[in-house]
Parts: C-alpha cells; structure tokens; sequence
C-alpha cells in the first residue's frame, strides 16, 4: 500500500514527467526520472530547479531547493534500443511507476511489459495517459489489477487535480493507493471508475469547445461574443478560444482526434482544424484564434463585457449534457465530476450546479434546440436528464435537481408572491394585470414581508421583481383620486419609510427589472443594492405628466445615481428610458436579454450569499451613510465597521479558508 511507498520511478522528463518527479520529490519520496537520453534529463532537471526556486521564493516548499534537488537521480532508460539496465534497477527499488512517455500504446505497452518484468511484485504501475485506454496498456503485464491511470493536469505542480482511471481489471486497492500517493503530492483526486475517452475534465472541456465553435460556425455569433458570455456571464476563468489559444490549439486537436478515434461523437468544426493546419496554434505561435506581438509572448486578448450576448445555456447544454451521461453510466460520482471541473478547468461551479441553476427544463430545451438548428445528433437530452424532468427534479427553483436545496416555500399575499429557496429569497410583486402598480396594501405587505425575510438566517439575499411585463408601472393612481393633501404625506411618508427600509435592510437586495420601471416602480428599484435590467425595460419618472413630482425619493435616489442634470431631465421632461441609456446613466448596473434576467438576477444572489452577511451589510452602511456626510465622517464610519468586523468569526472563517487554499463558509456570526 501507498503507506509504504518510498521510491518512485517516472519514465518520460518531458513537460508532464519532470513537474510529476518535482512534485514526488517535494512530497519527500525518492525519485528515478527516466528518459533516452542525457540531454533530455539535463533539461528535465534545469526546468525542475528553476521551478523549485520559484516555489521557495513563494515560500510554498518548506526544505531547501537542493534537498529535494537531490532526491531526484536521472538514468538513462535507453540503450542501443533497448530498455537499458538502469531503468530495470530502478525499478527493481520502485514501488510505483508513473509513465509520462509519448501518447503510442506501442511504445507504452512495451515499457509496461518491461516494468512488469522488473519492478517488484507489489509495485503498481500507472499511466499519465490522457487519452489512451488504461485497459489496454495494462495487457502488456501480467498485473493488470497493478496498473492505473494517474492523470496529471499541465502544470501538475500548479495544477491542483489528478484524475485516478480505473482500467477494466484495476483493483480498488490500487485505486485506493493511488489515490493516497497523488494527496501525499499535495494533489486532489477524482475517480473515474470506467476507462472511457477523455475522462471527465476532456470529454466535459471537449462539449464545451464544440458548443463555442458551433455557435460561431452555425450560429450568428462572433468569437469574441462567445468568449465575452464564457467569462462575464458564466464566470469561467477564460474564455473558450482564449483557453485554446493559451494551453495550444494543437494540443487540443490531438486530444480531442484521440478521443474520437475511440468513439468519442463530436460536431465537425473547422475553425480548430484550420488553425492547427495552418501551424496557427496560439499562444506559442503568436496567432491562434487571436493574434499575439511574438511567439509565446501573451498579451490578454480584448474580451469586452458588452459582448457577452450568447445564451449561456447554449454553451453549457451539451457540457451538462456530457455530465450526465457520465453520472448515469457510472463513470464517476456527482461530486467527483463537480470536482473535476472546478479544479482541472477552474470553473466557479459545478457542471452540476450550473444546470440546477438553469433549471433542467430550459437544459433540455437548449439541447433540443442545438440537435434541431445546429443539426447535432448527439445533442439529444440525455435520459437522465428526461427523467428528472419528468420527476419534476428540475434544478434549484423546485428545490431539487442534482443537488437537494430543500423544500421551496412559497407564499402567496394579496399583492405579493415570496419565493424562498435557501440560501435566497424572491419578492415578486403580483399586480400584473395593473402592471404591479403600487398600492398602499402592496407597500404594506412589501414591509411586511421584507421584515419576515429578515429575521430568517437561511435567507441570505433578496431580489425583488414584478409578475407580467412590467417590474412596475408606479403608484397605484386610482388611489389618488378624491384624496387631500394629508392623505398623500402619509402615503408619500409610507412609501419613502419603505424604500429607507431596503436601503437598509441588512442582506443585499437585488432588483430585477423587466419592462416598465415608472414613477414608484423606478423609486423602489433605486432603494436597492443591485440592480439589473432586461433589454426591454424602460425606465422613467412620469409624474410631471399627472401634474406632481415623485414622492418616494425619486428627486433624490435619482440625482444621486444619475447626477442632479439628468435627474432633473428626466423628471422634469416625464420621458421614459430604454435600459441601455439607463446602464449608461448609472441608473442601473446592467442589462441582459429578457430571456437571462431571472437566471442573472439568482446567480448574482447566490454569489453574495456564500459572502459574509456582516461584512456585505457593513459595506451597504459604510457606502450610504458616508455617501450622505462628509468624507471624513465617512471614513471613520468606515474604519469603525472594518475594525468591528473583526470580531466576528466570518474574518477567522475568511482568512483560515484563504490560507488553506479553500472555500470560505461564512455563517454570519
Ligand atoms: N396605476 C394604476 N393602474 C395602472 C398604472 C398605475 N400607475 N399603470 C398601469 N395601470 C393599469 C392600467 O390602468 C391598465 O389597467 P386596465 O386594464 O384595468 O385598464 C393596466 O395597468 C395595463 O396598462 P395599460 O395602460 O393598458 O398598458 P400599456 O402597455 O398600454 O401602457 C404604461 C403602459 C405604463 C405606458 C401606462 O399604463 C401608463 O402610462 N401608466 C401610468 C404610469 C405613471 O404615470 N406612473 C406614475 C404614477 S405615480
């Protein structure tokens, strides 16, 4: 068992071989790297110290660069071509052999065939193999139940994940030390239980590319709005030909033919393929997909947040579509393929978690969508995906999906919907047959349930949107009929008490914004934190027009946001907005189509609530309350909320989570 290991061969100091014998050196084990000849290794172990030092400055290697240096030993693993007598020594001392040769079964086979002959009985044998089947090496021995897939991720010292592959006659005593030799090197695991092409992170990563260049070959969209979507709507770290670009166009190319020729079904898209022709390969090249000043020097491409107008369900579809087959074939567990994205790809969230988000039933749509215009077979939806449908297990808004969120309540007012599901609620105003006009009842009940929501800790964030097509269309007018000036103080002094309310209310409150925002509507979207606003929404005080000014706030959100000129122009002239001129205005924080704004406003929501809820309640405080002194008032209100948050266990929480490399969970105390 893995316990017991001491010595460690790696065959092959390429790129993958000498950072795996770097990482097993760190890790304190002793260490033959192999390859054919000196030159290779001289350099293997030049790229090694280079590296090491680079750790050591970082401080993140406790020993010095020459101890691990020095449990390295190079050999020689050919000669005249034969496997030489070095190789077979050392292995003869090994306990495991992690292979990182050229990707040719041929040549892989042979050295497992050698290895088996000459490492010790109990020694396992693994493969860095990204694309060949671990069942298949492992024939060449007689040891199959020994020999494993151990796949390294490119840096493997920086990359935090290895995927440990189960070949058809892998035992699970293998994969069990295996596994505990890639954490003994500082490394996370995910199991993937049958050998199947690609894995998990290349099949997943290799949807993903082909949803991108569908969307610009069969779609009518362009490079840059495809990777602006990647980035700005569904977080990843890159966009999708910006990651091509940078890891090397050709080494996808080669990955992914080798997936193929193993059955792996992908649409045919030529722009990969003309550039890997054209020797076009990115980043190393100085043009891929996009153009770079020289050879392997990167300047970050220009991916403007406006374009991102894609669908983002049109890109994540059939990678979901992809996780589910891998799930209902049992090729892996939920939370490992969670896992593997979040770490082999750096994704912010699960494959899984994003079609919770979703919601199953818009998946499924998508797919079918894609099968149908970009005429891709192997988009149809997964019968899993079908069933869970079906089953009503459609994502976070039924409360489950792939993941359970726990029962959605819902309640239903005279003039209010509230939705909760945990960590988040919706507030949704539920006039929509009067265009949610605002009712002394509705602001009644706005309070009242913004009170109840308040004194729930499950409940981390708000958004508050209207039912129809419109957020809202202002004050309930038929209320102002036959009343006299004392009646509208006191509604006026309501109104404005409520919009104070969600000004201060201590968790964030997001508003999202479809159709009309007017009069009172607009007044209390501005009471709110966040707001985002759908293409089609229009956006005004048209008061003037009644023969009055605006009554709650209004005058003042509006100049302040705004700037008191267009305040006073949009007050005074009555005229209503389109959501762009209101993004440009700063009225609000940005629009999305009409089709996105539930799906932006619930991940923006869901973003703030894994944040600390002090720490975001004193950010709201620390910017209202300074913004309404002066600077100097406003600074030491701001000292004071910073020096009083650390008090609290969310900053021990946050800066333990930091130092440990992991997710903060902030609990509010
Ligand atoms: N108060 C009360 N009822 C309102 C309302 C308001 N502020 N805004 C819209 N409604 C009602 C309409 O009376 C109509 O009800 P009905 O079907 O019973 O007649 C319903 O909502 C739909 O409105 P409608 O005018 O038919 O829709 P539209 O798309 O043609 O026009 C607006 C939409 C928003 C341009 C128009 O309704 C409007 O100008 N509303 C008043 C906006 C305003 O001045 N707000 C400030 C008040 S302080």
């Amino acid at each position: 068992m893995a316990g017991e290991v001491k010595t460690i061969t790696v065959v092959g100091a390429g790129t993958m071989g000498h950072g795996i014998a770097e990482l097993a050196a760190i890790a304190g084990f002793k260490v033959y790297l192999a390859d054919i000849n000196m030159d290779i290794l001289n350099n293997a172990l030049q790229r090694i110290r280079w590296s090491l030092e680079k750790l050591a400055e970082k401080g993140r290697i406790r020993e010095s660069v020459e101890t691990v240096m020095s449990r390295i030993t190079p050999i020689v693993s050919v000669r005249d071509g034969e496997y030489s007598e070095d190789l077979a020594k050392a292995l003869s001392e090994s306990d495991f052999m992690i292979e990182a040769i050229p990707e040719k079964l041929e040549l892989k086979q042979q050295l497992f065939a050698f290895a088996d002959k000459h490492a010790k009985e109990t020694a396992i044998l693994a493969s860095n193999t990204s694309s060949l089947p671990i069942t298949e090496i492992a024939a060449a021995t007689s040891r199959p139940e020994k020999v494993v897939g151990m796949h390294f991720f490119n840096p493997p010292v920086l990359m935090p994940l290895v995927e440990v592959v189960k070949g058809e006659k892998t035992s699970e005593e293998t994969v069990a030390a295996t596994v505990d030799l890639a954490k003994k090197m500082g490394k996370q695991t995910v199991v993937v239980k049958k050998d199947v092409p690609g894995f998990i992170v290349n099949r997943i990563l290799g949807r993903l590319m082909e949803s991108a260049c569908l969307l610009v070959e069969r779609g009518e969209y362009t490079v840059v709005q495809v990777d602006a979507t990647a980035k700005y709507l569904l977080g990843l770290p890159m966009g999708v030909f910006e990651l091509a670009d940078y890891s090397g166009i050709d080494v996808f190319y080669y990955v992914f033919e080798a997936m193929s020729r193993r059955g792996f079904r992908s649409a045919k898209c030529s722009i990969f393929e003309e550039k890997f022709k054209a020797g076009e390969y990115g980043v190393k090249a100085g043009k891929g997909i996009y153009s770079y000043p020289a050879p392997n020097k990167y300047v970050k491409p220009n991916i403007p947040r406006e374009e991102a107008k894609v669908d983002p369900l049109l890109l994540m579809a059939l990678p979901i579509n992809e996780a589910a087959w891998l799930l209902r074939e049992d090729v892996a567990t939920r939370e490992d393929i969670d896992k593997a994205v979040k770490l082999g790809l750096g994704w912010p969230k699960g494959v899984f978690e994003y079609a919770d988000e979703f919601g199953l039933d818009r998946v499924v749509e998508a797919l079918e969508r894609i099968k149908r215009d970009f005429g891709v077979d192997h988009a149809e939806p997964d019968p899993l995906l079908k069933k869970m449908v079906e089953e009503g297990r459609i994502g976070r808004k039924a409360g489950k999906g792939f993941y359970e969120y726990g029962e959605v309540e819902e309640k239903k007012m005279e003039t209010l919907l509230v939705r909760v599901e945990k960590p988040i609620a919706w507030i949704v105003l539920n006039r929509p047959d009067k265009l949610n006009a605002i009712s002394p009842k509705m602001i009644m009940e706005l309070s009242q349930a913004l009170d109840e929501l308040e004194e729930r800790s499950d409940v981390r964030a708000v958004i508050l949107t209207g039912a129809g097509r419109a957020f809202s269309a202002g004050a309930d007018v038929t209320a102002f009929a036959q009343v006299t000036p004392i009646d509208i103080l006191r509604f006026s002094r309501k109104f404005q008490e409520l919009t104070l309310k969600i000004q201060f209310y201590t968790k964030p409150v997001i508003v999202a914004i479809k159709g009309y925002a007017l009069g009172g509507g607009l007044e209390l979207a501005m009471s709110g934190d966040i707001r985002i606003a759908s293409e089609d929404a229009m956006l005004g005080q048209p008061e003037i027009n009644l023969g009055f000014i605006p009554g709650a706030g209004g005058t003042q959100r509006l100049a302040r946001l705004a700037g008191p000129a267009r305040a006073k122009e949009l007050i005074m002239t009555g005229d209503m907005i389109p959501a762009s001129d209101a993004e440009k205005m700063g009225i609000v924080n940005r629009v999305v189509p009409p089709e996105l704004l539930e799906q932006e406003a619930r991940s923006l929501a869901l973003k703030l609530a894994e944040k600390p809820p002090i720490a975001l309640a004193a950010a709201k405080y620390a910017i209202d309350f300074g913004l309404e002194s002066n600077i100097w008032a406003g600074l030491q209100l701001e000292a004071s909320l910073f020096s009083v948050l650390f008090s609290t266990e969310d900053v021990i929480e946050g800066v333990t989570a930091f130092l440990e490399k992991r997710k903060p969970k902030f609990k509010g105390r």
